[in-house]
């Protein structure tokens, strides 16, 4: 089955966890896009009345230019809810993201929602993280030192570049840097090296973050629970 349709199926199920009044954040991604149009339906169809936090300017626009009210994060004091998308998963519900560049937003909102949900296909569901390189979000000041340094680590990094060969600049103007491990076997010692590194604004690790997982198969949709 194409990945796309994986991803469509579990993002159309995802909407039936949204109810009326919700505080509700709103991920980034292919599968979030999925996500924000089934929402735009039930919103229109049942005149549902939501506030909508969102994990980056693209999902904002979306939203907004489908109907959906946008806050920012500044302006709730809670959040309920967030559907967002992620890059791998794991049996111990640990994850990576980041493959889009707002896993600094992502990790804001998700952090601040009472419950988060991830909306994935099935060959995002692995035995173990690490294959997906994991996005390191630094400030350019000094990113080359950084990078030296998990060169150094044996963390194999590489600068996120653009098809012109330009470096990819997250929503907040900074740099990311994957790091290519195929193996994460400690995450959360990793979790708090990377967090301890001056110039690191963000990891993509999200540990013990997500409550369900809604998984498209060619099987239909599969909910994980945390
Ligand atoms: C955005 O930075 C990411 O965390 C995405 O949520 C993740 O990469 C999943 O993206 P897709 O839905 O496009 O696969």
């Amino acid at each position: 089955m194409d990945k796309n349709a994986m991803k469509k199926m579990a993002a159309e199920r995802s909407v039936d966890y949204v109810e009326d009044n919700m505080i509700l954040g709103l991920g980034t991604g292919s599968t979030v896009v999925y996500m924000v149009e089934a929402l735009a339906k039930r919103v229109k169809a049942e005149n549902l009345h939501l506030t909508c936090v969102c994990t980056s300017i693209r999902t904002a626009e979306q939203a907004t230019s489908l109907g959906i009210p946008v806050k920012a994060l500044n302006e709730v004091d809670h959040i309920d809810l967030t559907i967002d998308g992620a890059d791998e998963v794991d049996d111990n519900f640990q994850g990576i993201k980041g493959g889009g560049a707002a896993h600094l937003f992502e990790k804001l909102v998700a952090t601040t929602s009472t419950r988060n949900i991830w909306i994935v296909d099935e060959e995002k569901v692995v035995d173990t993280i690490g294959r997906f390189p994991l996005p390191v979000e630094v400030i350019p000041f000094g990113s080359q030192q950084v990078f030296n340094k998990f060169v150094k680590e044996g963390l194999n990094p590489e600068f996120r570049t653009t098809e012109d060969g330009q470096r990819v600049l997250t929503d907040s103007k900074n740099e990311v840097i994957d790091l290519h491990l195929e193996k994460i076997t400690h995450p959360h010692l990793l979790a708090t090296w990377l967090s301890e590194q001056v110039g690191v604004v963000e990891h993509g690790l999200f540990l013990d973050l997500v409550n369900e997982v809604v998984v498209g198969s060619p099987e239909g949709v599969k909910i994980l629970k945390a």
